[in-house]
């Protein structure tokens, strides 16, 4: 088992990287406080794994857990205030006091709505990621951003509140559709684009044996982009700066899942596109070149990801969707754009024409 400690004072809290966790409540037992705990997963990942984990909590010492398991319906369609809804009414028939702790047993959608219902109950109360997708082992489980999305864009409704642990169980990744497995590895292949281009290289020679879900190469991306958003997290916790830097791609990712009404592309399968687009838009302001473009595009396509816009897109929406990003400041845009693999930057006050033509 691998674990990566996040240093946020007395907020600190350990990743835990590794198989057989999810049953072992040895490692995340201690991150309980009292009595009572809600198991939050959807309808796909709970009759698979929601009772392994109550039997491990039941088999543990200490203090006997009152602990109910609460069912959302699967998929981004849903990350919304009635899910949040649900799980706060949940709180109330199991009678959850402050020390009670909320356990997200699921990918991004589970870990971003129940972790939002913690920051709202009584006020926030503890829980902890127990991610179940690539994606949300590699990023979202981490870091402490919770929330739900709006009719009008994605993540509008949230609010910073750190878990207590992350515990990732690779063992969950077996039952992980291929397709969700791809998604994720556009968010790893992220986390090299903006800072690590020694882990690009890593990632060309280990494409395959990541693609067929090899254990110790998946161990050791994770743990990479984990170390690498941990260190993020602890300098920038609330995004004051260098933080945006982990939405390379993903202002134009969220325009293109907004439009397209959240059911065609999955959330990695957008970023992806918007990496490629951001790339673009780099070279043609002079930032980065065509080369690095055209390696990011490669790569993401030998991991069988897409890296070109559906047909029917207007550039004008996908702006107007742009101009709601949380990143933007006084009306004005902000894009993660880059300098070439490793080397991304937030960037204001870029040209609009330019933005149209990569766009079209
Ligand atoms: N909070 C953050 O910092 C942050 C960062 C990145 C992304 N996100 C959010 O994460 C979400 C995307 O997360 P995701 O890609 O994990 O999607 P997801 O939660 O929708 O999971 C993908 C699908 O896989 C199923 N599934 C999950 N684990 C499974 C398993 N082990 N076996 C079988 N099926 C399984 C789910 O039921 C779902 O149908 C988006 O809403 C995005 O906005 C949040």
């Amino acid at each position: 088992m691998t674990t990566i400690e996040v240093g946020l004072g007395a907020r600190h809290y350990p990743i835990r990287i590794g198989t057989g966790l999810l049953g072992d409540a040895q490692g995340w037992r201690d991150a309980l406080r009292g009595g009572h705990a809600l198991i939050v997963s959807d309808g796909n990942v709970a009759p698979i794994y929601a009772q392994r984990l109550r039997d491990a909590l039941a088999q543990a010492s200490g203090t006997p857990i009152h602990c109910e398991v609460l069912v959302l319906p699967a998929g981004e369609a849903h990350k919304n205030l009635d899910a949040v809804s649900k799980v706060l009414d949940a709180l109330a028939r199991l009678g959850a006091t402050r020390d009670a702790c909320v356990l997200a047993l699921g990918g991004g959608v589970v870990g971003d709505i129940a972790g939002f219902a913690a920051a709202c109950w009584m006020r926030g109360i503890d829980f902890i990621q127990f991610p179940t997708t690539l994606l949300a082992m590699v990023d979202s489980s981490v870091g402490g951003k919770t929330g739900v999305d709006h009719p009008s864009g994605k993540n509008l409704i949230g609010a910073f509140h750190q878990p207590r642990a992350v515990i990732a169980d690779l063992d969950t990744l077996v039952t992980l559709p291929s397709r969700e497995l791809r998604a994720g590895l556009a968010e790893v292949v992220k986390t090299a684009c903006i800072g690590d281009a020694d882990f690009f290289e890593w990632l060309e020679a280990h494409a395959d044996a990541l693609l067929a879900a090899d254990t110790e190469v998946l161990t050791h991306a994770i743990a990479r982009c984990c170390r690498f958003k941990a260190g993020v997290v602890e300098r920038d916790e609330r995004e004051a700066g260098e933080r945006a830097l982990l939405n390379f791609g993903h202002t134009f990712g969220h325009a293109i899942e907004t439009e397209t009404g959240y059911d065609a592309l999955l959330h990695g399968e957008a970023v992806a596109i918007g990496m490629v687009v951001a790339a673009r838009l780099s070279a043609q302001l002079g930032m980065g070149d065509d080369a690095d473009t055209e390696r990011l595009e490669a790569l993401l396509k030998r991991l069988g990801l897409p890296t070109t816009l559906p047909t029917g897109f207007a550039p004008d929406a996908l702006l107007a969707r742009m101009h709601l990003d949380k990143k933007n400041r006084a009306g004005a845009l902000r894009l993660i754009l880059w300098h070439g693999i490793g080397r991304a930057e937030i960037v204001e006050n870029i040209d609009a024409t330019a933005m149209r033509a990569v766009l079209a």
